[in-house]
């Protein structure tokens, strides 16, 4: 926990941040959207509306990234009871779109997710993914198999007490597989009201034109943050001609845009930052760069590095819906402020040529977006 008075960027200290945080209290119930009060008075206030669209999929603008609660990825697993009410209290902030998944845990994340949503099901969305074989509980290798498929569903809607997942994914493609099966079974499932939309994650342009053909697609989820940008190359563009909409993961960088690291950041083995190459210790001292232009940015908007980089992923097209994920409640309040900053066009320019002058490390590279994952 922050102390009130510790500085989130150079001069701007978390007591200014909670001011700001109580004035955008409205809107994290979803009631008007008021332009950033720290904005520049010629504002033209960057679409941030109530909802947005993946697909013909409404949900809120921010959605919450549930895996970290039970994965083991950055934190230990923690309690149910403790993480009811992150996702109960995400909801009545105005948070309607949660992601979990049948690998998150494995199994615990759905069960979590579906007995915090229960009393409020019918106001939410949730998404959930499969595309994992399992044994003795521990996930083994890739299954897109469509039986396997079938399996999973039966599975995921009894965890999360429900008799349909809003939006299912495919959360990686299985090389055994043509993607067409895939969307073949889950055309049945959408058909059967097991499922309502259809979702992929991590795969490459040519495959999602593939999957839309046979079901059509409502969001493609993968990483992007102001450290990996390889979407921007034809992944969005494919997306935004297709109608699809873009749910980026990993939007905070795993905590590394919300200053949760330093350039004296180590990792110990058993750690899932140990194996993520952006966190070892030449790229985070190289990074250090892109954070420093984050923090400098939000200090000259008055918000958080993690409230700047969220709004920034916002800005870049209005069918982006990211999942910052968080065991957290203040650290989700802290990231829904983003639905409170707004850019200029000159904002949006300036930002970007510098952005661009800053080598990165550790980096997925343009071509990467290109080959399924
Ligand atoms: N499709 C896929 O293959 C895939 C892969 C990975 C993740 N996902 C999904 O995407 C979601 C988000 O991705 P992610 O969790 O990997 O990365 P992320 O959202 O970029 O980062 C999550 C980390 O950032 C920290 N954090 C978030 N907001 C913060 C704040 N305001 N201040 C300080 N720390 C903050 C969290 O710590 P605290 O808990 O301390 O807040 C957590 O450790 C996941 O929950 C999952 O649902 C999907």
């Amino acid at each position: 926990m922050i102390p009130s008075d510790a500085p989130l960027s150079k001069g701007f200290r978390r007591r200014d941040f909670l001011g700001h945080l109580a004035a955008a209290a409205p809107l994290m119930g979803l009631g008007a959207v008021r332009p950033a009060e720290a904005g520049p008075a010629e504002a033209e206030p960057t679409p941030s509306p109530r909802h947005r669209r993946l697909g013909t999929l409404e949900v809120s603008p921010i959605g919450l990234g549930c895996m970290s609660m039970t994965s083991g990825s950055y934190n230990p697993p923690r309690p149910k009871e403790d993480m009811i009410p992150v996702i109960r209290g995400a909801f009545d902030r105005g948070v309607t779109f949660f992601d979990t998944a049948e690998v998150y845990g494995p199994f615990t994340n759905e069960e979590y997710v579906g007995e915090a949503l229960a009393p409020v099901r019918d106001q939410v969305v949730i998404a959930s993914k499969f595309g994992f074989a399992f044994e003795q509980g521990r996930r083994a290798g890739r299954n897109s198999r469509p039986e396997h498929i079938r399996r999973a569903v039966e599975g995921m809607l009894r965890r999360l007490r429900t008799d349909r997942i809003d939006l299912l994914y495919l959360h990686r493609v299985d090389p055994e597989v043509p993607i067409e099966d895939v969307a073949g079974t889950v055309k049945d499932l959408i058909q059967e009201g097991k499922a309502l939309h259809f979702g992929l994650s991590e795969v490459s342009p040519s495959t999602l034109r593939r999957a839309h053909a046979v079901q059509p697609v409502a969001a493609l989820q993968t990483e992007y943050s102001l450290l990996q940008r390889f979407p921007e190359n034809q992944l969005l563009d494919t997306c935004e001609e297709l109608g699809i909409g873009f749910v980026p993961w990993g939007p905070v960088c795993r905590g590394f845009l919300a200053d949760k690291f330093n350039e004296y950041s180590r990792f110990s083995e058993a750690s899932r930052y140990a194996s993520v190459p952006y966190f070892a210790p030449d790229a985070l001292a190289a990074n250090m760069a892109l954070l420093n232009l984050v923090r400098e940015w939000a200090l000259r908007k008055g918000v958080t590095p993690a409230q700047f980089s969220l709004a920034w992923l916002l800005a870049q097209k209005p069918f982006i819906v990211p999942i910052p994920g968080t065991t957290k409640l203040h650290h989700l309040e802290e990231d829904l402020g983003a639905l409170t900053v707004t850019f200029t066009p000159a904002e949006l320019h300036d930002f970007r040529q510098a952005l661009s002058e800053i080598p990165l490390v550790g980096v997925r590279p343009p071509e990467s977006a290109l080959v399924d994952q």
